[in-house]
């Protein structure tokens, strides 16, 4: 039925490779799947259920397929040998170096896994497909690299996201799939087993390429419009919330990322919108460049604003003071503090040599001292900063926190998480975000 397809493998056993081969191996069950990393001691961590990934749902897929049809390897020949499928999903961080600093994408990673299976003897034709975000046109690098081998290239961007990552595995909205049909149906005849047709579209690579960074620069850019609202709620005394409501029930517009926050983070919608913004003054498109750079400002901005509140509001004075820090990743459900708007802020707030008592139920950040549990927390604490959206912030007693703090005991919600009448009624100075 899969046409030849028997076995698949995925380079990166990071964020995208692990969960997304650990749910294609548990419905595809007469598949093999290897996911290969350069790095032992991340595949070690998925061998001893030290997932480098926190996931709900990710540990009933991982141990029902593990050693089955999905194996986890440092060793590349059993990752390519006579393999059908390789999907990358190695890492694509912003370029650190060079021309486009800061807003390409590195594709170095890639081109080491290139470089690898360029050595290696093929001895059937290879699928090799595009899942990390990549810049436009690297379809065409890779072939170049890889010309005269027996391989076809697709773009098949990964779309889940961090916190829902299974779910979006096991529904997706959509799968793109970008490049020559035939080889793009034998990829489609395996999401077929669990997606329906429908939602599965064919498209030519290079809108394939490009749809995923245009996918996370609307986001932003929805973040970024509603963030510029709140903005605009503070100077005048309307309530964000009650716009991203009234605004969001226009089915045009649709309800979803209008939540008001402190600034997006996570290694994706920054590092994709500046990817775009780099492939339009790459074009000379000037205009265009600038309309994309001004939702990655307001971004900045957002943050710096925060800043600006929590420091402004205690009267520039937060020297020796204690400020509880609640959340260090860049949104609830993930381990993950890439970009996290936490990262600044922390940065700022040590520059006013404030004590900053820092909790994250599932984020670590080396070097950075934090505290194991909400335990005493609170104790003489000047201020507490809500940066992230767990749930478990909002079941923190806080009269009872309150009447450990010192006073005036601040409360500053990055991401209007509480009830702000309650939390004034306690009789905290409390601050949201475009809410009165
Ligand atoms: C708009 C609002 O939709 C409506 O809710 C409000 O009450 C009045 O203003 P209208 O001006 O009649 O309504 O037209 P609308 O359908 O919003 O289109 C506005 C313009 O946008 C048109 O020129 C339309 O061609 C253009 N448009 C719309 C696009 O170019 N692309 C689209 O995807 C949608
Ligand atoms: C994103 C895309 O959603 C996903 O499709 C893509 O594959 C990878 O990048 P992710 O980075 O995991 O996923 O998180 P996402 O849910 O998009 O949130 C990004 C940031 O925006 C977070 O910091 C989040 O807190 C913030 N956000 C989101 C808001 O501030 N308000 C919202 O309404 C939604
Ligand atoms: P993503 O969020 O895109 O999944 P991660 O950083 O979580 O990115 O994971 C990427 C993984 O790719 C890392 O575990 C890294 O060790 C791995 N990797 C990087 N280069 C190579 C390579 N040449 N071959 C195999 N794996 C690689």
């Amino acid at each position: 039925k899969f046409m030849q397809i028997k076995k698949v493998s995925c380079f990166g056993a990071g964020y995208v490779g692990g969960p997304t081969m650990a749910v294609m191996a548990s419905k595809c069950p007469e598949q093999t799947f290897i996911v290969y990393d350069i790095n032992e001691q991340q595949i070690q961590r998925w061998n001893s259920k030290q997932y480098p990934v926190y996931e709900e749902g990710l540990d009933e897929y991982v141990s029902k397929t593990i050693n089955k049809n999905l194996i986890f390897t440092s060793d590349i020949d059993l990752a390519l040998k006579d393999c059908d499928i390789v999907f990358l999903a190695v890492n694509t961080p912003s370029k650190s170096y060079g021309l486009g600093a800061e807003s390409q994408l590195d594709i170095s990673y890639i081109d080491s896994c290139l470089q690898s299976i360029k050595k290696y003897p093929l001895t059937k034709k290879l699928i090799l497909v595009e899942k990390s975000t990549v810049p436009i046109k690297t379809c065409d690098y890779i072939n170049a690299v890889l010309k005269n081998q027996n391989i076809c290239v697709l773009s098949n961007p990964e779309f889940l996201a961090e916190g829902t990552a299974i779910q979006d595995l096991l529904s997706p909205d959509r799968v793109i799939i970008g490049g020559p049909l035939e080889s793009s149906k034998q990829l489609a005849s395996l999401y077929e087993e669990w997606v329906h047709k429908d939602k599965i579209i064919f498209t030519n690579i290079y809108s394939a390429e490009l749809s995923k960074i245009v996918a996370n620069s609307f986001l932003a850019q929805r973040v970024s419009s509603i963030n510029s609202i709140s903005i605009i709620c503070d100077k005048i005394g309307a309530d964000v919330n009650e716009i991203s409501r009234s605004v969001g029930s226009d089915s045009r517009i649709g309800n979803k990322f209008l939540k008001t926050s402190v600034g997006f983070g996570g290694s994706c919608l920054k590092k994709d919108l500046l990817c775009l913004i780099y492939l339009c003054e790459s074009l000379q498109l000037d205009e265009v460049a600038q309309y994309w750079r001004s939702v990655y400002l307001l971004n900045e901005y957002q943050k710096q604003r925060f800043i600006n509140l929590i420091i402004s509001s205690m009267f520039n004075c937060l020297r020796n003071k204690v400020i509880v820090i609640l959340g260090l990743t860049f949104k609830a459900k993930t381990n993950d503090t890439r970009e996290s708007a936490a990262l600044l802020i922390i940065k700022k707030l040590q520059e006013e040599q404030a004590i900053l008592r820092i909790y994250d139920p599932q984020g670590k950040i080396d070097k950075l001292e934090q505290c194991q549990s909400l335990d005493g927390i609170f104790e003489g604490a000047s201020a507490v900063v809500i940066l992230t959206e767990w749930e478990e912030f909002t079941k923190i007693d806080y009269v009872e926190a309150y009447n450990q703090m010192a006073k005036p005991a601040y409360c500053f919600d990055g991401r209007n998480l509480l009830q702000s009448d309650l939390m004034k009624s306690i009789g905290f100075l409390y601050y949201g975000l475009g809410r009165v």
